[in-house]
């Protein structure tokens, strides 16, 4: 059979790259997304390095157009998606009372409107093969709130609205949809919250420490597989225990 191939947006990332790694240890060909140019090369190498073969499309996940260009780029180039992470995104976190009109446009658009534009392009075709999996990677924050994050909250709350609305309309077709909500993990978006923030955070977690990547990323590869597809809709929570419901 030949391999299934997953996008993998804002794939260089901490989380990113574990879910990269993760679908390809489980048999995807894998495509990745970057934004500006830069930690690319070193990125690709290091991977090539590590045994696995990474495409890269430079695509900023905010401009429809281009997100729609390199979406027919890679059906022409490797083959049609079967596996579409959203998983691109940013912080500007700031107390409401403080945030900007910019604060808020930049992460509703990477966080948010990216979703729509990497998944138009993308879901046809998937329906058309009969399968599909996406996996929107929201986050703890769109599920309870935080402090600092009306922005990023709002944002991430949004995707699983999206989440709940086209897994309906996909059901039928083999495509499902889900969204995973990561807790703190340990990555360079967590450790950018000053420590004496971060360090009030981390002890609301009853697990008692930060999450790794690989914890998520393995939770994607699954939802990613023939197994999960009686999946869909979902909401998936892993953020050792901080928030429950
Ligand atoms: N809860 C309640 N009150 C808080 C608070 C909190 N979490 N944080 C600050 N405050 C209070 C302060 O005690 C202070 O009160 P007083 O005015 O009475 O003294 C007041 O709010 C300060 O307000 P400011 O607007 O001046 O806040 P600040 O500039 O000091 O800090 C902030 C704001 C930078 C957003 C800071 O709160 C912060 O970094 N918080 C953490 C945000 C966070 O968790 N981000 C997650 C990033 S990682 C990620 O997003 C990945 C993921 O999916 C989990």
């Amino acid at each position: 059979m030949t391999k299934r191939i997953a996008l993998v947006t804002g794939g260089m990332g901490g989380i990113g790259t574990a879910i990269c790694k993760a679908l390809a240890e489980a048999g995807h060909a894998i495509v990745t997304t970057y934004s500006k140019p830069g930690k690319e090369t070193a990125w690709l190498a290091e991977m090539k390095q590590a045994g696995y073969d990474v495409h890269a499309y430079q695509c900023d996940v905010t401009n429809t157009e281009q997100c729609a260009t390199m979406v027919a780029q890679i059906h022409q180039e490797i083959g049609t998606i079967s596996v579409l992470v959203n998983n691109a995104g940013i912080t500007r976190d700031n107390s409401f009372r403080k945030m900007t009109a910019d604060d808020w446009h930049q992460v509703i658009s990477a966080n948010l409107d990216s979703v729509f534009n990497v998944t138009r392009p993308v879901i046809d075709a998937m329906v058309e093969q009969g399968f599909g999996r996406i996996v929107n990677i929201s986050s703890i924050n769109g599920q309870k709130g935080q402090f600092g994050q009306s922005n990023y909250s709002a944002a991430k709350a949004g995707m699983h609205g999206f989440t709940m609305a086209l897994a309906q309309e996909v059901a039928r077709k083999g495509v499902t949809v889900n969204t995973v909500s990561p807790g703190y993990i340990a990555t360079d978006m967590v450790m950018a919250v000053p420590q004496e923030h971060r360090d009030k955070i981390v002890a609301q977690i009853p697990v008692g420490r930060l999450g790794k990547p690989e914890e998520i990323a393995s939770l994607v590869s699954w939802i990613a597989s023939d197994n999960a597809g009686f999946m869909t809709g979902a909401n998936i929570a892993m953020n050792g225990g901080q928030h429950t419901m």
